[in-house]
């Protein structure tokens, strides 16, 4: 082949729009399993085409986890590699909401033109996507936590080979441990003598007591309904303390309340509490990145399980599991990141956050208006 000078000089074969795509074996991928049979159904093409699609963006969002993983998982994560990570979070934030907009396509199939070819799948199921399982584990899903519609295992169902890249997934530091340690070793929620959550304690506790004379005084409310009130309240300290008291969170993190450690969960509160801090700003976007993710698998999840009952009703599905109920069940189970949701619970108005201590504010701050007049 002819050689012509690349960008920087040197000789190299010219690049085709079809061969660097791979178009030929991209674009010959597609095979009906009803044409095969003599009865081709034309929705099929559809059908296919959009499960590719799909598992070119997980092929995508797998390789976003890759770089994330290697900037992430160091002992300590260099500042400015943060803004790579978080860059890298929002990518897959943004091919998650296609993927959810991508079900459209798929639902101009009607479940008649479905039924021309749906019996030619048995026993073949998204259940087998490997590349979604490998999302899942590599996000931090734990095969201890998932919801299986049988007494085998969940990844019994696939090739060896493909069993294989699911367990190799699941060895890997998951992007829930990573954030863990990451968020363990936040530096702020212990500096010189201030200790954020006892600073943060005092602040809950006087909001609590003031919210509880509120109620005490309020004369519209009954009997029963000051009792409710105040019933509430004690939950709400009794949630609290899983932040104040180690023991307590232990506890908690042995009965499945909270997956973060107790040093993890204190740092973000603190990122959630004090985000205008310019050094805080960043981890926070991080935090907000993996609550879209988990927001967007969510709804992912939610989406292809009211398309699976819109096309075969209460029908069993192809995998085997009961279809529709299976997949609204495990939308919730499955989440990842519940914990990050969870938080808000423990966040208190901008008025009652403790002041930080001066020296504290200046190591959080980037020291740019130091100098201005
Ligand atoms: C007509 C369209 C579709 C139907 C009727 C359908 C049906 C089902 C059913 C019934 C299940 C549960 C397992 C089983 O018993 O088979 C399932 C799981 C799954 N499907 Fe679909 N599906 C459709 C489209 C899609 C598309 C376009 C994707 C994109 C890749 C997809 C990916 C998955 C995945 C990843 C699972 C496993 C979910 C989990 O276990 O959490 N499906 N599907």
């Amino acid at each position: 082949m002819a050689k012509t000078p690349g960008r920087e000089g040197r000789s190299q074969a010219p690049v085709y729009y079809a061969s660097y795509l791979k178009l030929d074996r991209l674009l010959s991928s597609q095979e009906r399993e009803s044409e095969r049979a003599g009865a081709p159904a034309h929705d099929e093409m559809l059908f296919i085409i959009v499960h590719q699609a799909y598992e070119l963006w997980f092929k995508q969002i797998l390789f976003e986890l890759d770089a994330i993983e290697a900037l992430f998982d160091a002992p300590n994560v260099a500042d400015r590699d943060l803004g790579r990570i978080v860059r890298g979070l929002d990518r897959i934030v943004a091919i998650l909401k296609l993927l959810v907009a991508q079900f459209e396509v798929l639902e101009t199939m009607t479940p008649l033109d479905f039924l021309e070819f749906r019996d030619r799948l048995f026993p073949a199921s998204g259940f087998q996507s490997v590349q979604f399982r490998q999302i899942e584990a590599r996000l931090g899903l734990k095969r201890q936590h998932r919801l299986n519609f049988d007494d085998r295992p969940y990844d019994s169902r696939l090739a060896p080979a493909d069993r294989e890249q699911v367990v190799a997934a699941e060895a890997r530091p998951d992007l829930g441990a990573l954030l863990d340690r990451w968020l363990a070793r936040t530096p702020f929620v212990e500096h010189g003598s201030f200790r954020f959550r006892e600073a943060y304690r005092k602040a809950v506790l006087a909001m609590l007591a003031e919210d509880a004379r509120t109620a005490r005084a309020n004369l519209a409310l009954g009997e029963g309904e000051r009792r409710s009130e105040a019933e509430q309240l004690d939950e709400a300290a009794a949630r609290f303390a899983a932040i104040f008291d180690e023991q307590r969170h232990r506890a908690m993190q042995e009965a499945g309340v909270w997956r973060l450690s107790w040093r993890a969960l204190q740092a973000a509160v603190l990122i959630n509490l004090y985000r205008d801090e310019p050094v805080l700003q960043l981890p926070f976007r991080l935090l907000a990145a993996l609550m879209d993710i988990d927001e967007e698998l969510t709804t992912w999840r939610n989406r292809h399980a009211l398309l699976v009952q819109r096309m075969i009703g209460m029908k069993l599905g192809t995998g085997g599991s009961s279809g529709h109920d299976y997949l609204r069940a495990v939308a919730e189970r499955h989440r990842v990141f519940g914990d990050l949701f969870a938080l808000s619970t423990f966040l208190i108005p901008r008025s009652r956050l403790p002041a930080l201590p001066a020296e504290l504010r200046r190591a959080m701050g980037f020291g740019y208006a130091e100098g201005a007049p």
